[in-house]
């Protein structure tokens, strides 16, 4: 099950394997894997498939892990046409606007940092623009405290700030990073006691071992949720990045 690279394969992790994911490493070295940008405060660039983004200050700027979920939803492996999703965390925009591009059916582009989701609506305008079929909902919330009531969602994708150490005092640098897995604790309650997911409705969760991935596993089961690996990169650093897959079919 663990550090397997390559293509997206299907493993569950059921409760007796969780010890099979690895530990989070050295604390040191999570540190300084996780050295904040000098330029966070900056407005900077990013450009991905010819599509190009500005990130104002405080921002996150998408890198190699954000990627893994954004060709997915642009290239369907993350399946969101014709189907209601929400991007959780949406930062600067780009799995929201791949998800125009593909088809979805309505899009929640949410966010706590309102800079984050300002910035993604305008990107949304800019590149995927109206679209037949297809309601772009920009939501500013804690997770789904703030999120509209009767939503069922298909599919999700958070690629969350559950770095285990923290890296910085700065909020917006905690924001972006290192909140922890209390933070998907509370996104899997919320999931799991509003009954956001709609009949056969997928989470993918995207999470490395600078993360406590044991007890995010663990606490996403006592949430209801199963839990299987649709992808495992390793980086031949360390680092082994799981892309999890959540469902809910009990309730
Ligand atoms: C690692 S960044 C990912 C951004 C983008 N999805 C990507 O992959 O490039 C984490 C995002 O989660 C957002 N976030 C952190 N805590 C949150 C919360 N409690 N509710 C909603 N979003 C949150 C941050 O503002 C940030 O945009």
């Amino acid at each position: 099950m663990t550090g397997k690279a390559g293509k997206d394969t299907v493993d569950t992790v059921d409760t007796a394997r969780i010890d099979q994911l690895p530990p989070p490493l050295p604390a040191e070295r999570i540190i300084a894997l996780n050295q904040p940008k000098a330029d966070l405060h900056t407005t900077r660039r990013y450009t991905w498939r010819g599509w190009e983004f500005t990130a104002p200050p405080g921002v996150f700027l998408p890198g190699g892990t954000s990627r893994m979920i954004h060709e997915r939803v642009l290239d369907g492996t993350i399946e969101v046409r014709d189907r209601v999703y929400a991007a959780m965390g949406c930062g600067l925009g780009v799995e929201a606007v791949a998800a125009g591009v593909r088809g979805a059916r309505e899009i929640y582009a949410i966010d706590v940092h309102p800079d984050s989701v300002e910035a993604t609506r305008r990107h949304y305008e800019r590149i995927a623009g109206p679209r037949q079929g297809t309601r772009f909902v920009p939501v500013v919330a804690d997770l789904f405290d703030g999120f509209p009531d009767g939503v069922r969602l298909d599919v999700v994708t958070f690629n969350p700030p559950a770095v285990s150490q923290p890296v910085s005092d700065d909020p917006d640098v905690v924001r972006n990073v290192c909140a922890g897995a209390p933070l998907l604790e509370r996104f899997f309650a919320q999931l799991a006691g509003r009954d956001l997911l709609a009949p056969g409705g997928e989470v993918f969760v995207i999470v490395s071992n600078t993360a406590d991935l044991r007890t995010i596993v663990r606490d996403a089961a006592g949430h209801g949720f199963t839990t299987e690996v649709a992808h495992c990169h390793d980086w031949q650093d360390g680092v082994l990045t799981y892309l999890f897959r959540l469902r809910r079919e009990a309730a």
